[in-house]
């Protein structure tokens, strides 16, 4: 039986960088501050979820040697559609030639990893190519005029092609979860801008990281130590920091871009885990756990064995 493996991957990330000290200018608030309380340096700000998405996905395909023909579906991670409806992935499928389904689906932060799992069911159950993006656009929604807010957020977008074409299973465990009871913590009404409970969002974060890894983990019958690499959401190094002291993970098997970024939700997991690839830190046959969370409250875990096509 053939199982669902990553054969290509890209990154893109919009052109127009707003640093700390850029952001100081607007609301009364530090570099020092900002770096201090959250890891986060600059960010990338006006992107559009669906320009975004097609760079990224056109070169995730040219990487896999896929032609947008070939695709069988398209899943879109994003909170921040261009548009109510139609999806995102509509128009994504379109400008990048493709004729299969096309899905906008939405767990905010957590959707690259809800799309992952997702995309690993549809090729056990038979299905060949699939293209997984996360992509988010939250400079778009963003009040400006709000501290506690506005320093943490960027646009960017990150993309996998999933081909059915690996011996044995690289989707080892995997947790998806959502509290809707807390909903209300981090939310964005249809025109609105992010309102965020920072504090609380802080307290949950560190909680839902370590059950959603822990339950992954169990479930792929694997522990802490024989995990290479860990890509957590990057929303705040303090959170991540917490979360994996709670998991007895130290910080130097994380993944972060989170300085040069900040965090970009559904395009946070991606754009961690392809940079640590291109800096060569994961090895055929090595264990990835993937790991975020974000308003629902969503979470989501992921432990693949690393599987390149040519290993
Ligand atoms: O994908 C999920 C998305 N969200 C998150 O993951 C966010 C989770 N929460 C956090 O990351 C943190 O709660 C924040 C970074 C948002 C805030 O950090 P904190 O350590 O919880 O700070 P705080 O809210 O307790 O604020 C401490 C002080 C307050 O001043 P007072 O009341 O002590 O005088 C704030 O008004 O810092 C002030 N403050 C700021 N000062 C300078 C809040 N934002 C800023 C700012 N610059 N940008």
């Amino acid at each position: 039986m053939a199982h669902g493996r990553i054969t290509g991957w890209a990154t893109h990330l919009p052109e127009r960088i707003l640093t700390n000290h850029d952001l100081a200018e607007l609301v009364d608030t530090s570099d020092e501050w900002i770096r201090e309380r959250s890891g986060i340096g600059a960010r990338h700000v006006d992107g559009k979820v669906t320009e975004m998405s097609v760079e990224a996905g056109r070169d995730a395909m040219a990487m896999a040697g896929v032609d947008p023909s070939d695709v069988d579906l398209l899943l879109l991670a994003t909170c921040t559609s261009d548009q109510q409806f139609p999806a995102s992935a509509s128009v994504v499928q379109n400008e990048l030639g493709m004729s299969c389904g096309a899905i906008d689906l939405n767990a905010a932060c957590s959707g690259f990893v809800y799309g992952l799992v997702t995309a690993m069911q549809f090729a056990e159950g038979g299905v060949e190519t699939i293209l997984v993006i996360g992509s988010d656009a939250l400079s778009g929604i963003t009040d400006w005029t709000d501290r506690g807010t506005c320093v943490l957020f960027g646009d960017g977008a990150g993309a996998v092609v999933i081909q059915r074409s690996a011996s044995t299973p690289t989707l080892l465990g995997w947790d998806l979860m959502s509290d809707g009871s807390a909903a209300s913590i981090l939310t964005c009404e249809h025109g609105g801008k992010i309102f965020m409970n920072g504090k609380e969002v802080f307290r949950r974060a560190v909680l839902a990281l370590e059950a959603a890894a822990t339950n992954a983990l169990e479930r792929a019958g694997v522990t802490m130590d024989d995990i290479t690499l860990v890509v957590p959401h990057q929303a705040n190094i303090r959170i991540v920091d917490a979360a994996l002291k709670r998991l007895g993970i130290p910080m130097d098997k994380a993944a972060m871009v989170l300085e040069r970024t900040g965090n970009t939700s559904a395009a946070s997991i991606p754009l961690a885990f392809v940079d640590a690839l291109d800096k060569g830190r994961v090895e055929p046959g090595d264990l990835v756990l993937m790991v975020g969370f974000g308003a629902g409250m969503s979470s989501a875990a992921a432990v693949v064995r690393w599987d390149p096509p040519g290993a």
